[in-house]
């Protein structure tokens, strides 16, 4: 009996060691580790610095938002909030599909294929007559040029077309900045993309403020794709709704960044008017920068989206719209979105703190709290689930925790011997 318990013992520690070399040779890293080309970041971070608040370190930083359906299912559309990138189809580095250079600014890094499979569910797509057809363009007075067309907006629907035909429980919704005046201009897109099957029709729109279809519905029937254009006539000519009578926003680009207040932007009603059920918050500069967006991205946001909140008659925002969604200082844009997951699902902080199926309002909060400051050395709680506040976490490295965890065994060797 007593060999036994000492062959097992044995065996247990050697399995042990063994996962900790496993640890300690795969390189994946956890949100606020130190990275390199040679040390990766786990799946849904990037390897990243944010200079501008000092942070020169490179360590994992989040870019992806916990799926806002994972805990709690089946509510209405409007009592989730989902990342939206502002200007998404803008990425830096782009070149015309005229062959053009581009003079536009650019608001993101990816493509929308790529931001998508990144948990971006809201896309705001500016969207013009050119040459003949329907485009992408970051333009003025109306008007696109081969300087200032991105590419045509066919393949970048289609794209949206596989991704809901991949994943048959997602939703996208795109934010059209309206130009085009060619008749029925939309439709034939959304019919030459294959996305008019998924289109979410607007006779399902709640009119007055309701609740919207629940999800588990709108994935039932199909209807994954939620359109609005800034454009009131399309509703009567193409069945596609105008924003302002469902969405209410705050005002965007540096007027909707100072911190304390929260106003509408012009088109929409103010930002309490309970007759809208959504509510679309803006927080990017007027000329995209950057260099600022992992600082814009990060706290400051996260401040703007409780004033918001307040601004919107205690109401968190279903979409948070965000130049560089990648960029943050630790959890960035994704954790804004987890916070207000966590209030409109759960009735907690985060969607991270949400219980499965359980009653709003009992929340999983983890025991780190407050956060060690970021020079802090590891400790014991090295190995367990990554605090939800990400700035300025302490981070540990992987050889710590094979030390720690040698030692544990070392010890339990010893206590058994005794
Ligand atoms: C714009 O690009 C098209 C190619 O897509 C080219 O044929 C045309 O000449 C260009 N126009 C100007 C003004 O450069
Ligand atoms: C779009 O497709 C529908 C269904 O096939 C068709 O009835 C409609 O005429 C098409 N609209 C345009 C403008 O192509
Ligand atoms: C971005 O912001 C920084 C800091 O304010 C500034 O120095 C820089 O010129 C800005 N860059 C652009 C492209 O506006
Ligand atoms: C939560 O509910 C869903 C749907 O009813 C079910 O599939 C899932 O297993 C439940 N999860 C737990 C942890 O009870």
């Amino acid at each position: 009996m007593k060999r036994l318990n000492t062959s097992l013992r044995l065996r247990t520690q050697l399995v042990l060691i063994a996962v900790c070399c496993l640890l300690g040779y795969s390189s994946s890293l956890k949100i606020g580790e130190t990275c390199s080309s040679a040390n990766k970041c786990d799946a849904g971070l990037r390897c990243d610095t944010c200079s501008i608040n000092g942070n020169t370190r490179p360590r994992c930083t989040r870019i992806q938002p916990l799926s806002p359906t994972s805990k709690v299912k089946g509510l209405p559309f409007n009592r989730y909030s989902w990342l939206t990138t502002h200007n998404s189809f803008a990425v830096s580095g782009a070149k015309s599909a005229t062959g053009s250079a581009i003079i536009s600014p650019t608001n993101q890094e990816d493509s929308v294929a790529t931001q998508l499979s990144n948990g971006v569910r809201g896309l705001m797509l500016d969207m013009y007559d050119f040459q003949n057809d329907i485009w992408l363009c970051h333009s003025t007075g109306g008007k696109c040029y081969n300087f200032t067309a991105f590419q045509p907006a066919l393949p970048v629907l289609k794209d949206i077309q596989a991704f809901l035909e991949a994943n048959p429980s997602e939703i996208v919704t795109i934010f059209i900045e309206d130009y085009v005046t060619s008749s029925q201009g939309l439709t034939k897109v959304f019919n030459a993309s294959g996305l008019s099957k998924y289109l979410f029709p607007v006779s399902r729109m709640p009119k007055n403020g309701g609740d919207w279809p629940t999800v588990d519905d709108m994935v039932q029937k199909n209807q994954r794709f939620v359109v609005f254009t800034s454009k009131s006539s399309k509703e009567a000519s193409e069945g596609i709704a105008y924003e302002w009578n469902y969405v209410v926003e705050n005002q965007y680009g540096d007027d909707g960044m100072k911190a304390g207040s929260c106003p509408n932007r012009g088109e929409s009603s103010p930002l309490n008017t309970k007759s809208r059920s959504l509510v679309l918050q803006n927080y990017f500069h007027t000329d995209p920068n950057i260099t600022l967006a992992c600082s814009d991205n990060s706290a400051p946001l996260e401040t703007m989206t409780k004033t918001c909140y307040e601004a919107a008659g205690k109401r968190w925002p279903n979409f948070i719209a965000v130049d560089f969604y990648q960029r943050s200082d630790g959890g960035g844009a994704p954790e804004a979105v987890d916070e207000a997951n966590g209030h409109l699902t759960c009735g907690c902080d985060n969607i991270a703190y949400c219980k499965e199926n359980a009653t709003s309002g009992t929340c999983d909060v983890p025991k780190i709290s407050p956060p060690p400051p970021a020079a802090a050395t590891a400790t014991a709680d090295a190995g367990t689930t990554p605090p939800p506040n990400l700035e300025n976490i302490a981070y540990t490295d992987r050889p710590t925790i094979l030390v720690q965890l040698v030692g544990i065994v070392m010890a339990m060797n010893l206590l058994t011997c005794l």
